[in-house]
């Protein structure tokens, strides 16, 4: 029953990729976007939840579609969804690699409801769990996960978003001996990559999106990594926002168990554009392919899932890959 939950929410996401994905390199962020919310959106009404967005595209009085507070799906079992139809919204529009349709899901009342501020986040894969904390300094940060890992400093990549509010941390990172993987966009990617073998990225360290960040912890919680939080408000009116929708301790660390507070949460996310973790999607007349990541920690799976979705009613070959 779980999994088929899982397989529906994942056509969710892979609507949502295969819409935005005919926006790639055309130079439009807002139509990109447009595309992957009305496909996510009409997607969810075909799965039998009762779905209440909690990380979505805005507030109620902006009117967008997929609302926080928004209900979706056909009815049937309560849900908290955190969804972000198009992650890397540059990253479509100019061809650039990694940007991705994402959504997470867990019992009613688990996921953390975070307005549209800045999160200072930490994330790093299981076997550096235990080595980091947001309030330590970069350079302890590095050391830490570098002795976890049994690797020199110099082995280790962090993954951070290019931004001048980064420019001290990136001096200090560089200064410790870590090399820099720097990302235009897209810190959903950089925190998970972080506990995908192969991704060649250690650690992800900055200040992005609060939003963002719960999906991201939300993958972390189900692949087993370690993914830790601070609010950064950037006016009152986003504290005033942040206390209105009874977060957690808006100045304390945002520790998992605060941001996805429960063992049975899912994460699934599917490429747009190519990238280091997931391949972007491709279109070939008679139909297209699409991958994707699903976690889910009730049943403790992490599946990478290649869908070929025929269009046509010809036959063709498909390709192993
Ligand atoms: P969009 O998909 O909305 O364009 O956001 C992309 C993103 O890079 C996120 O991954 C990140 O958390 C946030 O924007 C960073 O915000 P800012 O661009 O304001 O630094």
């Amino acid at each position: 029953m779980h999994t088929t939950r899982i397989v529906e929410m994942l056509e969710v996401t892979e609507a949502a990729a295969l819409a935005a994905g005919r926006w790639m390199g055309k130079g439009d962020k807002t139509a990109a976007d447009q595309a992957a919310v009305e496909a996510m959106r009409t997607a969810f009404d075909r799965i039998d939840i009762s779905g209440k967005i909690v990380i979505g595209e805005g507030e109620r009085d902006e009117a967008p579609m997929l609302y926080i507070g928004e209900t979706v799906g056909a009815g049937g079992e309560e849900l908290d969804i955190a969804v972000d139809p198009l992650e890397g919204t540059n990253l479509t529009a100019y061809g650039q690699p990694n940007s991705l349709a994402v959504l997470a899901f867990g019992p009613k009342g688990t996921l953390l409801h975070a307005p549209d501020t800045y999160m200072w986040k930490i994330a790093t894969g299981p076997d550096a769990a235990d080595a980091i904390h947001i309030d330590a300094s970069p350079t302890e940060n590095v050391r830490n996960v570098a002795r976890a890992l049994k690797r020199n400093v110099e082995d280790i990549v962090v993954c951070i978003l290019d931004r001048d509010r980064h420019k001290d941390m990136i001096a200090e990172v560089r200064a410790a001996g870590a090399r820099i993987r720097l990302i235009s966009d897209g810190d959903v990617f950089g925190a998970v990559a972080t506990a995908i073998d192969g991704t060649g990225i250690h650690l992800y360290m900055g200040a992005g999106g609060a939003p963002e960040g719960v999906l991201a912890a939300a993958a972390m919680r189900c692949i087993g990594g370690a993914f830790m939080g601070r609010f950064e408000f950037r006016s009152p009116e986003e504290r005033a926002r942040a206390e209105a929708m009874k977060t957690c301790d808006l100045d304390g660390v945002l520790t998992m168990d605060c941001l996805v507070n429960t063992d049975e949460a899912a994460f699934i996310a599917t490429g747009v554009t190519d990238g280091e973790m997931l391949r972007g999607v491709k279109y070939f007349g008679q139909g297209s392919r699409t991958h994707s990541i699903a976690t889910d920690n009730k049943t403790g799976t992490i599946r990478f899932i290649e869908t070929v979705h025929r269009t046509g009613s010809e036959t063709f070959w498909v390709r192993r890959d």
